[in-house]
């Protein structure tokens, strides 16, 4: 690709072309950007590119003279190119990315002419321009700025510039949406931590988080570009389908924060464990469908301090039982073994209430667990869950804890099978 800028500031536009990633393209010979002073092709002695406009007013107008000699003097320089003459313009077309991607296509030398002052003599314009396009609707001084963001945006698309085609398929406005969030080290800044999913390095489960982003911030950001999108992929729709879900969950307006229960807490304990059982029978599952948790263990958790609440200002959104010791049960672990020789705790009876499922507090919790585990002197915190108990399994599974193998519940009369889960925190 070959672009020459007709320009008053030929230096400026150069220094900032010839700079990073173009300039480098430029130097390897991928590209070639020349810009051209228009007072150059001046027939006046005092080099003047303009001049009052006639039927009077305010400024003064680019001649055509100066201009057509610049634009001759490179159009002598190329043969056999297929060449465009853009007039950088307030009255052309608005850029898009798919202007890029059409210039990339069918040119292979754009001419983009920089106006400034009242702008240009339309003779030129109607005599010597194929296409005029706009930055967006308000007005530059000049053409340059409009110029470089053409030059940037084109060149960028050709191949080598990037190191690879991804680098811009990938990106925001390529196939109608922006791009998803990203994040670099360290992994919690200012007490904000990286997306769990982008430290795991599960690349199908990135690919899904991205792609469920790339539609969310879409949606939120760019109702204009959402509302032009036709999803025809199965997973794009079962994406914005999860998208819609999470968006009609209650929003999170006070503070969430954590500590140990009290007995005064059991009965708001108790109407959570209510709604879990019946949540639990009417997805099949066969947990918590006999008198377990009852109110009577609750309290002794409590009493022994190893019974926590979550809470959403001072409202108690959820619940936990975390111990540090160890759970005779896991010790008969089948088709499958706990990570050997790490001090661990056990989560158990952990539900959230009713108005907060699907919020960020079960995600919330599980921090909480951690936090309490390493406090403990625990470097694993383990669980186990009801094979049918599909939306526990997957809040684990997507909070870094990995299935490990079967173990048998002591909860009698029911069934007592159960997936059990661990997770190795970082120091
Ligand atoms: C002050 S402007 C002239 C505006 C012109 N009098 C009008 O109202 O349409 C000077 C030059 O800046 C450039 N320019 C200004 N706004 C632009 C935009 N939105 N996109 C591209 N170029 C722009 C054009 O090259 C233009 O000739």
């Amino acid at each position: 690709m070959r672009i020459d800028i007709m320009t008053l500031f030929p230096d400026t536009v150069g220094a900032v072309l010839h700079e990073s990633i173009i300039g480098r393209a430029a130097k390897k010979g991928i590209v070639e950007i020349n810009c051209h002073q228009i007072r150059d092709y001046t027939l006046n002695k005092q080099k003047q590119v303009d001049d009052y406009p006639y039927g009077g007013g305010y400024g003064c107008v680019m001649m055509a003279q100066p201009l057509k000699s610049c634009l001759e003097h490179i159009m002598l320089t190329v043969q056999g190119l297929r060449s465009r003459v853009i007039y950088m313009s307030p009255q052309g077309q608005p850029y898009t990315q798919e202007t890029a991607k059409r210039l990339k296509r069918d040119y292979d030398h754009l001419v983009l002419v920089c106006g400034h002052y009242e702008g240009v003599d339309e003779r030129f314009i109607e005599q010597c321009v194929d296409e005029e396009i706009s930055l967006g609707d308000f007005v530059l001084t000049g053409g340059e700025i409009a110029a470089m963001a053409v030059a940037d945006s084109v060149c960028r698309l050709v191949p080598g510039v990037l190191a690879d085609e991804e680098c811009y398929t990938g990106e925001s406005h390529w196939d109608g949406l922006l791009e998803y969030p990203q994040y670099t080290r360290p992994e919690i800044w200012e007490g904000r931590r990286v997306p769990e999913v982008l430290i795991k390095g599960d690349h199908s489960r990135v690919a899904r988080w991205r792609r469920k982003m790339q539609l969310k911030r879409t949606r939120e950001k760019r109702p204009d570009m959402f509302a032009r999108l036709e999803l025809k992929d199965k997973e794009d729709r079962k994406l914005m389908e999860e998208i819609e879900k999470e968006a009609s969950r209650r929003q999170l307006t006070e503070p969430l924060s954590y500590g140990k229960a009290s007995l005064e807490d059991i009965p708001r304990i108790m109407e959570i464990v209510d709604y879990a059982r019946q949540t639990l029978r009417e997805h099949g599952v066969d947990q918590w469908q006999g008198d377990y948790p009852s109110e009577k263990q609750l309290r002794q958790d409590a009493e022994g301090g190893e019974l926590y609440v979550v809470r959403h200002g001072f409202e108690i959104a959820a619940f936990f039982f975390l111990t540090d010791k160890p759970e005779p049960s896991y010790e008969d672990i089948t088709d499958g073994k706990w990570t050997p020789d790490v001090p661990y705790c056990v989560l158990h009876r952990s539900a959230v209430a009713r108005e907060y499922r699907g919020s960020a507090v079960a995600e919330y919790m599980l921090r909480c667990v951690e936090d309490i585990t390493r406090q403990l002197g625990g470097r694993a915190v383990r669980v186990d869950t009801h094979k049918k108990n599909k939306s526990m399994q997957n809040l684990l599974r997507n909070n870094g804890f990995r299935y490990r193998g079967n173990v048998l519940a002591n909860e009698y009369g029911h069934d007592p099978a159960r997936q059990a889960f661990e997770k190795i925190l970082k120091k």
